[in-house]
Protein backbone atom coordinates (compact mmCIF):
# COMPACT_ATOMS: atom_id res chain seq x y z
CA UNK A 1 0.00 0.00 0.00
CA UNK A 2 1.47 3.43 -1.41
CA UNK A 3 0.62 6.56 -0.01
CA UNK A 4 0.59 8.93 -3.19
CA UNK A 5 3.61 11.35 -2.70
CA UNK A 6 3.62 13.64 -1.75
CA UNK A 7 0.83 14.60 0.72
CA UNK A 8 -1.34 17.17 -0.84
CA UNK A 9 -1.11 20.49 1.27
CA UNK A 10 -5.22 20.60 0.68
CA UNK A 11 -8.49 18.75 0.04
CA UNK A 12 -8.35 20.31 -3.60
CA UNK A 13 -4.80 19.47 -4.66
CA UNK A 14 -5.36 15.70 -3.11
CA UNK A 15 -9.04 15.22 -5.46
CA UNK A 16 -7.25 16.90 -8.56
CA UNK A 17 -4.83 14.10 -8.41
CA UNK A 18 -7.10 11.20 -7.88
CA UNK A 19 -9.26 12.90 -10.97
CA UNK A 20 -5.84 12.96 -13.03
CA UNK A 21 -5.14 9.64 -12.20
CA UNK A 22 -9.14 8.04 -12.81
CA UNK A 23 -9.08 10.43 -16.48
CA UNK A 24 -5.66 8.45 -17.14
CA UNK A 25 -7.14 5.05 -16.37
CA UNK A 26 -9.55 5.91 -18.79
CA UNK A 27 -7.70 7.16 -21.79
CA UNK A 28 -5.69 4.03 -21.48
CA UNK A 29 -8.92 1.85 -20.89
CA UNK A 30 -11.68 3.79 -22.29
CA UNK A 31 -14.42 1.04 -21.29
CA UNK A 32 -12.98 0.70 -17.67
CA UNK A 33 -15.23 -0.63 -14.98
CA UNK A 34 -14.81 1.69 -11.95
CA UNK A 35 -16.28 1.85 -8.18
CA UNK A 36 -17.48 4.79 -7.11
CA UNK A 37 -17.88 6.00 -3.69
CA UNK A 38 -20.17 8.83 -2.35
CA UNK A 39 -19.67 11.00 1.05
CA UNK A 40 -18.42 14.69 1.56
CA UNK A 41 -14.51 13.87 0.44
CA UNK A 42 -15.31 12.77 -2.88
CA UNK A 43 -17.39 15.94 -4.10
CA UNK A 44 -14.30 17.59 -4.79
CA UNK A 45 -12.71 14.35 -6.55
CA UNK A 46 -15.74 14.65 -9.00
CA UNK A 47 -15.87 18.40 -9.92
CA UNK A 48 -12.43 17.83 -11.02
CA UNK A 49 -13.41 15.07 -12.70
CA UNK A 50 -16.48 16.83 -14.24
CA UNK A 51 -13.98 19.48 -15.15
CA UNK A 52 -11.54 17.05 -16.97
CA UNK A 53 -14.83 16.15 -19.22
CA UNK A 54 -15.62 19.49 -20.14
CA UNK A 55 -12.54 20.61 -21.24
CA UNK A 56 -11.91 17.30 -23.82
CA UNK A 57 -9.52 15.67 -21.72
CA UNK A 58 -11.03 12.73 -20.89
CA UNK A 59 -14.33 10.82 -22.59
CA UNK A 60 -16.44 8.61 -19.63
CA UNK A 61 -18.96 7.54 -22.75
CA UNK A 62 -17.65 3.96 -22.06
CA UNK A 63 -17.01 3.51 -18.57
CA UNK A 64 -18.92 1.42 -16.54
CA UNK A 65 -19.88 2.16 -13.16
CA UNK A 66 -20.81 0.47 -9.89
CA UNK A 67 -21.55 2.55 -6.71
CA UNK A 68 -20.29 0.67 -3.08
CA UNK A 69 -23.49 1.32 -1.52
CA UNK A 70 -27.27 2.63 -1.38
CA UNK A 71 -29.73 3.27 1.81
CA UNK A 72 -32.95 0.92 2.39
CA UNK A 73 -36.20 2.14 1.01
CA UNK A 74 -34.96 5.26 -0.30
CA UNK A 75 -35.77 5.68 -3.92
CA UNK A 76 -33.57 6.80 -6.62
CA UNK A 77 -35.26 10.51 -6.76
CA UNK A 78 -35.11 10.95 -3.07
CA UNK A 79 -32.86 13.90 -2.28
CA UNK A 80 -31.07 11.59 0.59
CA UNK A 81 -30.30 8.91 -1.95
CA UNK A 82 -26.60 8.21 -3.01
CA UNK A 83 -28.48 7.78 -6.71
CA UNK A 84 -29.23 11.87 -6.44
CA UNK A 85 -26.02 12.41 -4.94
CA UNK A 86 -24.39 10.73 -7.70
CA UNK A 87 -26.68 12.61 -10.72
CA UNK A 88 -25.94 16.21 -8.87
CA UNK A 89 -22.20 15.66 -8.53
CA UNK A 90 -21.20 13.64 -11.67
CA UNK A 91 -23.69 11.26 -13.55
CA UNK A 92 -25.52 14.80 -14.29
CA UNK A 93 -22.72 16.82 -15.80
CA UNK A 94 -20.41 14.26 -17.93
CA UNK A 95 -21.10 12.14 -20.80
CA UNK A 96 -21.50 8.44 -19.20
CA UNK A 97 -23.84 6.52 -20.85
CA UNK A 98 -26.82 5.88 -18.73
CA UNK A 99 -27.08 2.54 -19.31
CA UNK A 100 -23.55 1.74 -18.05
CA UNK A 101 -24.53 2.79 -14.55
CA UNK A 102 -25.29 0.34 -12.01
CA UNK A 103 -26.61 0.84 -8.65
CA UNK A 104 -27.69 -0.91 -5.67
CA UNK A 105 -31.69 -0.78 -5.62
CA UNK A 106 -32.59 0.33 -1.95
CA UNK A 107 -36.14 0.38 -2.27
CA UNK A 108 -35.95 -3.46 -3.92
CA UNK A 109 -38.64 -5.70 -2.59
CA UNK A 110 -36.14 -8.66 -2.00
CA UNK A 111 -32.90 -7.41 -0.97
CA UNK A 112 -31.11 -9.95 -0.64
CA UNK A 113 -31.82 -11.03 -4.30
CA UNK A 114 -30.98 -7.30 -5.38
CA UNK A 115 -27.66 -8.71 -3.73
CA UNK A 116 -26.75 -10.90 -5.70
CA UNK A 117 -28.19 -9.44 -8.90
CA UNK A 118 -25.46 -6.54 -8.04
CA UNK A 119 -22.87 -9.47 -7.40
CA UNK A 120 -23.67 -10.91 -10.99
CA UNK A 121 -23.48 -7.41 -12.95
CA UNK A 122 -20.03 -6.84 -11.40
CA UNK A 123 -19.23 -10.46 -12.51
CA UNK A 124 -20.58 -10.08 -15.87
CA UNK A 125 -18.28 -7.12 -16.61
CA UNK A 126 -15.23 -9.08 -15.88
CA UNK A 127 -14.63 -7.73 -12.43
CA UNK A 128 -14.16 -3.85 -11.22
CA UNK A 129 -11.02 -2.51 -12.74
CA UNK A 130 -10.46 0.59 -10.59
CA UNK A 131 -12.55 1.25 -7.38
CA UNK A 132 -12.55 4.64 -6.11
CA UNK A 133 -12.98 4.33 -1.71
CA UNK A 134 -13.30 6.78 0.63
CA UNK A 135 -12.78 6.21 4.33
CA UNK A 136 -15.52 6.77 7.46
CA UNK A 137 -14.56 7.99 10.53
CA UNK A 138 -15.08 4.61 12.02
CA UNK A 139 -12.85 2.78 9.43
CA UNK A 140 -15.77 1.58 7.61
CA UNK A 141 -15.50 1.39 3.67
CA UNK A 142 -18.48 1.37 1.85
CA UNK A 143 -20.78 0.45 4.27
CA UNK A 144 -18.83 -2.73 5.41
CA UNK A 145 -19.03 -1.03 9.80
CA UNK A 146 -16.47 -2.49 12.33
CA UNK A 147 -17.80 -6.01 13.47
CA UNK A 148 -16.52 -9.37 14.78
CA UNK A 149 -16.89 -10.62 11.56
CA UNK A 150 -17.27 -8.74 8.13
CA UNK A 151 -19.13 -10.13 5.08
CA UNK A 152 -17.70 -10.69 1.92
CA UNK A 153 -20.14 -10.01 -0.39
CA UNK A 154 -22.58 -7.51 -1.45
CA UNK A 155 -25.04 -7.65 1.57
CA UNK A 156 -27.68 -5.98 4.07
CA UNK A 157 -25.94 -3.75 6.55
CA UNK A 158 -27.20 -2.20 10.25
CA UNK A 159 -26.04 1.37 10.53
CA UNK A 160 -23.81 2.44 13.22
CA UNK A 161 -25.46 5.59 14.83
CA UNK A 162 -21.91 7.31 14.08
CA UNK A 163 -22.40 6.62 10.55
CA UNK A 164 -25.82 7.64 10.55
CA UNK A 165 -24.97 11.31 12.27
CA UNK A 166 -21.87 11.46 9.21
CA UNK A 167 -24.76 11.02 6.75
CA UNK A 168 -27.46 13.37 8.40
CA UNK A 169 -26.73 16.49 6.00
CA UNK A 170 -28.16 13.90 2.86
CA UNK A 171 -31.34 13.78 5.45
CA UNK A 172 -32.00 17.41 6.51
CA UNK A 173 -28.93 17.46 8.86
CA UNK A 174 -31.45 14.83 11.10
CA UNK A 175 -29.54 11.90 11.74
CA UNK A 176 -32.96 10.35 13.03
CA UNK A 177 -33.69 10.81 9.40
CA UNK A 178 -30.99 7.87 7.86
CA UNK A 179 -32.43 5.27 7.17
CA UNK A 180 -31.60 2.50 9.33
CA UNK A 181 -29.96 -0.15 7.13
CA UNK A 182 -28.34 -0.06 3.61
CA UNK A 183 -27.43 -2.64 1.28
CA UNK A 184 -23.40 -2.44 0.11
CA UNK A 185 -20.45 -4.23 -1.62
CA UNK A 186 -19.03 -6.82 0.83
CA UNK A 187 -14.85 -6.86 1.38
CA UNK A 188 -14.67 -9.37 -1.22
CA UNK A 189 -16.13 -7.18 -3.63
CA UNK A 190 -14.33 -4.34 -2.80
CA UNK A 191 -10.74 -6.63 -2.34
CA UNK A 192 -11.86 -8.53 -5.62
CA UNK A 193 -10.93 -5.02 -7.67
CA UNK A 194 -7.65 -5.27 -9.74
CA UNK A 195 -6.17 -1.64 -8.09
CA UNK A 196 -8.03 0.44 -5.17
CA UNK A 197 -7.51 4.41 -4.74
CA UNK A 198 -8.82 5.40 -1.00
CA UNK A 199 -9.12 9.50 -0.71
CA UNK A 200 -8.96 10.62 2.86
CA UNK A 201 -8.79 14.20 3.32
CA UNK A 202 -9.18 16.07 6.74
CA UNK A 203 -8.24 15.81 10.42
CA UNK A 204 -11.68 13.58 11.55
CA UNK A 205 -9.71 10.82 9.08
CA UNK A 206 -6.19 11.24 10.39
CA UNK A 207 -6.35 8.72 13.25
CA UNK A 208 -8.30 6.13 10.73
CA UNK A 209 -5.74 6.99 8.38
CA UNK A 210 -2.72 5.86 10.60
CA UNK A 211 -4.21 2.46 11.83
CA UNK A 212 -5.09 1.59 8.41
CA UNK A 213 -1.71 1.78 6.97
CA UNK A 214 0.42 0.95 10.35
CA UNK A 215 -2.18 -0.99 12.38
CA UNK A 216 -3.06 -4.48 12.64
CA UNK A 217 -5.35 -6.03 10.15
CA UNK A 218 -8.34 -6.29 11.79
CA UNK A 219 -12.48 -6.17 11.48
CA UNK A 220 -12.82 -3.33 13.72
CA UNK A 221 -10.98 -1.51 11.28
CA UNK A 222 -12.49 -2.54 7.74
CA UNK A 223 -10.19 -0.70 5.91
CA UNK A 224 -7.07 -2.12 7.42
CA UNK A 225 -7.92 -4.90 5.18
CA UNK A 226 -6.53 -3.28 2.54
CA UNK A 227 -2.98 -3.78 3.58
CA UNK A 228 -3.22 -7.27 1.97
CA UNK A 229 -4.68 -5.99 -1.44
CA UNK A 230 -1.24 -6.13 -4.23
CA UNK A 231 -2.39 -2.45 -5.63
CA UNK A 232 -3.70 0.11 -3.12
CA UNK A 233 -3.07 3.48 -2.97
CA UNK A 234 -3.69 6.10 0.01
CA UNK A 235 -4.18 9.81 -1.56
CA UNK A 236 -4.51 12.31 1.79
CA UNK A 237 -3.71 16.02 2.50
CA UNK A 238 -2.12 16.99 5.29
CA UNK A 239 -5.04 16.95 7.50
CA UNK A 240 -5.59 13.52 7.38
CA UNK A 241 -1.70 12.46 6.87
CA UNK A 242 -0.75 14.49 10.07
CA UNK A 243 -0.62 11.61 12.48
CA UNK A 244 1.71 9.66 10.23
CA UNK A 245 4.95 11.56 11.24
CA UNK A 246 5.40 12.94 7.85
CA UNK A 247 4.63 15.45 5.22
C1 LIG B 1 -20.46 7.06 3.84
C2 LIG B 1 -20.20 6.14 2.67
C3 LIG B 1 -18.75 5.74 2.60
C4 LIG B 1 -17.88 6.96 2.73
C5 LIG B 1 -18.10 7.59 4.08
C6 LIG B 1 -17.20 8.77 4.37
O1 LIG B 1 -20.71 6.38 5.03
N1 LIG B 1 -21.00 4.97 2.71
O2 LIG B 1 -18.52 5.06 1.37
O3 LIG B 1 -16.53 6.64 2.56
O4 LIG B 1 -19.45 8.00 4.10
O5 LIG B 1 -17.88 9.95 4.16
P1 LIG B 1 -17.23 11.38 4.15
O6 LIG B 1 -16.42 11.46 2.92
O7 LIG B 1 -18.41 12.30 4.13
O8 LIG B 1 -16.42 11.51 5.39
Amino acid sequence: MQIQPPVHPNDREAARTLARRVADAVIAKPNLVLGLPTGRTPIEFYRELVALVASGDVRLAGVTTFNLDEFVGVRPSHPGSYRHFMEEHLFGRVDISRENINFLRGEAHDLQEECERYEKAIEDVGGIDLQILGLGTNGHIGFNEPAGALEARTHRVVLEPETRRNNAALFGGDPSLVPREALSMGMGTILHARSIVLLATGTSKAACVERLLNGPITTQLPASFLQIHPAVDVVLDEAAAANLGRT
